[in-house]
């Protein structure tokens, strides 16, 4: 699917820039041109770098979670 229509770039081009290192609309640009004209799908751009980033954060435990720890094998009180 076509994000930069102004450069005809896809949107797999553009995660390609990401995934290469790309972390802003600028950095985008410089690997393959989108966004770097009318700017009108720096929204898209900007969304597809955040979603990015939010699949490479860590996942942190929550220390409410349940535990993994069978049931009886827990410490004795
Ligand atoms: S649509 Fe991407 S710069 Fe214009």
């Amino acid at each position: 699917m076509y994000v930069c229509v102004c450069y005809a770039v896809t949107d797999s081009e553009i995660q390609g820039a990401i995934d290469a290192g790309a972390t802003s609309c600028e950095a985008v640009a410089k690997a393959c041109r989108a966004g770097g004209d009318c700017g009108s799908c720096r929204g898209m751009i900007e969304d597809m770098i955040e979603e990015r980033h939010e699949r490479s954060l860590p996942v942190l435990r929550s220390p409410h979670a349940p535990s993994t720890v069978p049931p009886g094998e827990g410490v004795a009180a």
